[in-house]
């Protein structure tokens, strides 16, 4: 990416920047920032993709850390880029270094093929929703701010929480909140959503589901509510249906010494997760000799490793950061084995 080809696609995509929008975000305390920051010192130069930007936090640290790398940050809000083109804006050493679309992070072949991107050093996926997003309560994520029932991380998309909550069947609903989110009273709470329809606000959702829980369990993990909005959030924004394709598709690019780094919040993310980097770590996949650039000594077999690196945000931080509390980062590497010379 040279300086002229990140600016202008900077402009194309996002013509007008809207500060309306970007001063009424929230900041976002970066998970694992540091850990985060070290991981990506060692991968080759070119361009890490950030596949949830979020506000930035982790690719501002990551260029800092390493600079010999440029940053592809993707994030499918619209809030979240047009803060992304304010900080551009704002920041002459991030121009030339950071390029951002708005794009679901499954759009990755399409976006690499438009930037003429053959090979990324590495890509980091921090999962889930930020904080502007839940501390706005019109974007109605939240379970304890007033808002409308939407929870679209794209606000283009068509499906919204409104629409799963009123519309879905009784035994989707149920298969939903058990599936996206562990929930064993998934069953009682949809039962109770069907009867309560319509449901139009986040805090009438959130009452239906505390009063369908029985009072013993409501006192214990958290606010009874939280589990059934995340499993509605997921399904809103298909999150799990696209996370293996995606890391697949990531890990494929990857070049040789590149490094994929997943920060996870929930058991379903963990589950994906850990069965991609399994697989991946078998299914050893050989270069192709296509280019006369390739050197022979590099001509050998590529399979991922993982990574030795701390895999829980310190006591501290989880302490000091409530989305630090469940985090889990998982990294691998690409690497060469049987390379001949
Ligand atoms: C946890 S936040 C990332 C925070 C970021 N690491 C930072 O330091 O500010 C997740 C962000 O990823 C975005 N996101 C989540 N899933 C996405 C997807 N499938 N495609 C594109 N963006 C996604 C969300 O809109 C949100 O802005």
């Amino acid at each position: 990416m040279t300086s002229e080809k990140s600016s202008d696609l900077n402009s194309q995509l996002n013509p007008q920047l809207n500060p309306q929008v970007s001063s009424r975000l929230t900041t976002h305390e970066p998970v694992m920032l540091n850990e985060i920051a070290q991981c990506f010192t060692t991968v080759p130069p070119g361009v890490v993709v950030d596949a949830t930007f979020g506000l930035g936090g982790h690719a501002k640290a990551i260029l800092k850390a390493n600079p010999s790398i440029q940053i592809l940050g993707l994030d499918q809000d619209a809030d979240a880029i047009a803060n992304a083109e304010r900080m551009i804006a704002d920041d002459a050493s991030l121009r030339g270094r950071l390029t951002v679309r708005r794009v679901r992070f499954d759009s990755l072949n399409t976006v690499l093929e438009e930037l003429s991107i053959k090979e990324i050093s590495g890509a980091l996926f921090d999962l889930g929703v930020s904080s502007p997003q839940l501390d706005i309560a019109e974007r109605g994520f939240s379970y304890r701010n007033d808002g409308p029932l939407d929870m679209r991380m794209d606000q283009r998309s068509e499906l919204s929480a409104a629409d799963v909550v009123n519309n879905y069947q009784e035994s989707e609903l149920a298969g939903i909140i058990t599936q996206n989110a562990d929930e064993r009273f998934a069953r009682r709470i949809a039962r109770a959503i069907v009867a309560a329809r319509p449901i139009s606000t986040t805090t009438h959702l959130a009452e239906v589901i505390v009063a369908a829980i029985p009072a013993p369990a409501r006192r214990t993990g958290g606010h009874p509510a939280k589990r059934t909005f995340q499993a509605i959030r997921i399904e809103v924004n298909k999150e799990l249906e696209i996370l293996a394709r995606t890391l697949q598709i990531a890990i494929d690019a990857t070049k040789v010494g590149g490094r994929v780094a997943v920060l996870t919040y929930h058991s379903g993310e963990n589950r994906i997760v850990k069965q991609v980097f399994r697989s991946s770590e078998k299914d050893a996949d050989e270069i192709k000799i296509g280019s006369p650039y390739v050197h022979e000594s590099q001509l050998g077999t590529r399979r991922v490793s993982r990574v030795r690196i701390a895999q829980y945000p310190s006591e501290q931080e989880q302490t000091q950061n409530r989305r630090a509390k469940s985090a889990r980062l998982r990294v691998i590497e690409k690497d060469l084995v049987g390379a001949r010379g």
